[in-house]
């Protein structure tokens, strides 16, 4: 008898000009958290989606427990013990959380759901993975945080008696406190004899988290190891193949005297009395917890959100941004942390996306030059190294880091002269960072200012020329660069300040 738990063997699967899995194997012992990392493109959600019974492979094998496994839809996935905790969760948002638990396989008694019992037995498995942290097992879960609806996914999960849990970037838009009960959680789920595969591209992350890691890259697979044995070089140097030396370009810091965007005590329901300056060619990070304000205030000066009072003076006069269209014709662009439903046009292709934000730069007397605007798309394909057969590709089909990339395209090719940047490299594999990195020192050269939100602090101290920190809605804190260091930017970020 094998010693793994869980054989996908020799897997294949072709999408039209896509050769997304070329013989990927994977193997996973159980009661053990193994990691799945690669670079965007690389295969990972693809080889998870044929697992989880939503893809049919074009050849291989699954052996779950020693035995050969065919899954024809996700049902029988299911019933064979394998669940999946999705990044867009798969929720109904006006469903209670014991509904959402049971649903599909309801408690009946005479035809009639059994509330009571349905109670106590999503209830059991709610507290299990809660531990009494949910505000209410009665309410929809829509009022529920992500991290809570996730909990409430995991309870799912269990109510069919999964033995494989899929969990696809599950931290992806936590908060650290969030992580860590995550973490909390998928240990106890570990000690229970649950069987974790895991994917992010945060390395830090799964090497505190995982006992075993599994490389692809470009639909192979390359490596496994027990991460007790290895360190982040190793991982990099698996998934992009050769060693990387740095994880930030050297910066030199391109910032003039010249005050591009001037905002004066900029208030709104969300934040009180915000007021910084950015300078032409500057880099300009913003630090703090998710949920300080940072967003809400790009929102407001991207006119998505109305301002209560404040000023904001562009380049010398007084604006008044009301829409995200005047935002644009006044040369500031927006690439939004929430790329599925704010940043892009999915059903549309690459290049469609890539030059929507640049329509005067490729469009000749109101025509749109479609070779200027291949041209646009080709260069950032190459550039961030977009995975695709072409800029053709509809970005539904990308792989979720590489539409990632998209939103950013877009933006970086826009010619604005303000760049609002929200969690930038979210979800991008450290190869692709370095290259987003590069191109914004590029552009900070060029003279375009950049602010960039951020919840990682090593981008944060690695790329900003100076650092804007918020907590609960207030500016606390504006640091110069020799004051930079995780310590100092976190005693401002979480309000121990005088
Ligand atoms: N439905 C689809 N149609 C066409 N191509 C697809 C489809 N789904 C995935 N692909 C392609 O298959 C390849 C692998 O994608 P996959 O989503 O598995 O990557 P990934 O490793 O999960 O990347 P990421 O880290 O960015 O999430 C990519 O080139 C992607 O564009
Ligand atoms: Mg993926």
């Amino acid at each position: 008898m094998s010693q793994y738990y869980l054989e996908m063997i020799d897997v294949f699967k072709e999408f039209p000009g896509v050769k997304a899995l070329k013989g990927v194997n994977l193997k996973v012992k159980k009661g053990e958290v193994h990691a799945l990392i690669g670079e965007n493109g690389a295969g990972k959600s693809t080889l998870m989606k044929i697992l989880s019974g939503l893809y049919h492979s074009d050849g291989g094998k699954i052996r779950i427990n020693g035995e050969d496994m065919t899954f024809q839809n996700p049902q029988d996935a299911i019933n064979a013990g394998v669940a999946t905790i999705y990044q867009e969760l798969s929720l109904v948002p006006h469903l209670t959380a014991v509904q959402n638990v049971l649903l599909g396989h309801e408690i009946a008694k005479y035809k009639f759901i059994d509330g009571k019992r349905e109670k106590e037995v999503a209830g059991k498995l709610l507290d299990y993975v809660s531990r009494g942290s949910l505000p209410s097992y009665s309410e929809p879960v829509m009022h529920f945080s992500v991290a809570q609806q996730q909990m409430v996914d995991i309870a799912k999960a269990l109510s069919y008696n999964a033995n494989i849990i899929i969990m696809d970037e599950p931290t992806d838009s936590l908060t650290d406190n969030e992580i860590e009960v995550l973490f909390e959680i998928i240990r106890k789920l570990k000690a229970d004899g649950m069987t974790i595969i895991y994917i992010s591209h945060r390395l830090e992350e799964l090497m505190e988290i995982c006992d075993r890691v599994t490389v692809m890259r470009d639909g192979e697979y390359i490596a496994d190891a027990d991460t007790k044995d290895i360190d982040k070089a190793w991982l990099i140097r698996n998934m992009i193949g050769r060693e990387m030396t740095n994880s930030y370009p050297e910066r030199k810091h391109y910032v003039s005297e010249e005050i591009v965007l001037d905002v004066k005590k900029l208030s709104s329901s969300a934040f009180t009395d915000v007021s910084f300056e950015l300078k032409r060619g500057e880099i300009l990070g913003f630090a703090g917890l998710v949920g300080s304000g940072r967003t809400e205030v790009m929102r407001v000066l991207f006119g998505v959100d109305k301002a209560e009072s404040g000023e904001v003076i562009l380049e010398g006069n007084p604006v008044n941004i009301h829409h995200p269209s005047s935002a644009v014709e006044n040369g500031i662009g927006f690439a939004t942390e929430d790329r599925k439903t704010e940043g892009l046009f999915l059903n549309l292709d690459i290049k469609t996306n890539i030059s929507a934000a640049a329509l005067p730069k490729v469009s000749k007397k109101g025509f749109i030059s479609s070779g200027a605007e291949t041209a646009a798309a080709d260069k950032y394909i190459s550039e961030l190294r977009i995975v695709t057969p072409g800029n053709y590709q509809i970005c539904k089909n990308l792989s979720g880091g590489n539409q990632q990339k998209v939103v950013l395209a877009k933006w970086l090719a826009s010619d604005s002269k303000i760049l609002i940047l929200d969690e930038p490299t979210r979800g991008i594999d450290v190869g692709a960072k370095y290259e987003i990195y590069t191109l914004m020192d590029n552009l900070a050269q060029a003279g375009v200012s950049i602010i960039m939100v951020s919840s990682e602090l090593p981008e944060v101290i690695g790329m900003s020329d100076r650092v804007v920190v918020m907590h609960e809605g207030r500016v606390t804190g504006i640091l110069e660069r020799e004051d930079f260091s995780e310590e100092t930017i976190m005693t401002y970020a979480s309000g121990h300040v005088n």
